[in-house]
């Protein structure tokens, strides 16, 4: 088993820019289990499927997801295509709320996630990293922050790259996405016990990463 942190909490919270960035500093390798979950989506809107669970058995069945690096970039294969520049889309993000509700498909991914866990020292971060895939994990982070924080940072985002967006609807729709990642029937998004919470609303990127950091050097030298 490689060294392993687990990254959960809600969409919007900086998980995926705070866990890449901490992962090339402490020379491990970042991955994004929310890409995987949004390359289903794709699937699914590309073959114009409902997310329910008898077009996921055939989804299942039909799907083949290889995560690469190119220049320590994730990229996710599905089906041989790179389709790593397509998951961003809010549409994308929807769906793959929906069909992670879906047994068979978070199995499937769960598989996929525990097999690169196994071979490298990680930092994963998702809804069920801790709680789940890597129940063992060496630590657990629960990074959250207030949903208007949440909302802001994404229209700050959007509207950096002239994407024209409304913070309330933004609000609105992480708000949504929230309940439906925390009132799932399986694996839902919570903080599991032994986790850290680390509620980033007053910090910026650089303290949360050195946070981690701090508190990875405090668990390796007790370890
Ligand atoms: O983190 P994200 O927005 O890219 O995730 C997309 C969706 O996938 C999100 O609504 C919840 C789901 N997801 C999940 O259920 N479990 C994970 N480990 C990662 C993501």
């Amino acid at each position: 088993m490689g060294y392993n942190i687990a990254i959960d909490g809600p969409a919007g919270a900086g998980k995926s820019t705070i866990a890449r960035l901490t992962a090339k500093e402490l020379g491990m390798i970042y991955i994004d289990t929310g890409a995987m979950y949004r390359a289903v989506a794709c699937y699914f809107i590309a073959n114009g499927l409902y997310a329910d669970e008898q077009s996921a058995l055939s989804a299942c069945d039909n799907i083949d997801i290889d995560v690469v690096y190119e220049e320590d970039v994730q990229q996710i294969i599905l089906n041989g295509e790179n389709i790593t520049l397509r998951l961003r889309d809010e549409a994308i993000g929807n769906m793959a709320s929906k069909v992670a509700k879906i047994g068979c498909i978070r199995e499937k991914l769960v598989d996929i996630q525990r097999g690169l866990a196994e071979k490298e020292n990680v930092i994963m971060d998702g809804r069920d990293i801790g709680t789940r895939v890597l129940p063992d994990a060496d630590i657990k982070i629960y990074l959250t922050a207030a949903v208007s924080v949440r909302a802001k940072r994404r229209y700050d985002e959007l509207t950096a790259k002239n994407i024209s967006c409304d913070i309330k609807e933004i609000e609105k729709d992480i708000e949504n996405r929230d309940y439906e990642d925390m009132h799932r029937k399986i694996s839902p998004l919570k903080k599991a016990e032994d986790a850290i919470l680390l509620d980033t609303s007053d910090m910026d990127i650089r303290q949360v990463v050195d946070r981690i950091k701090e508190i990875y050097e405090r668990v390796c030298k007790n370890g």
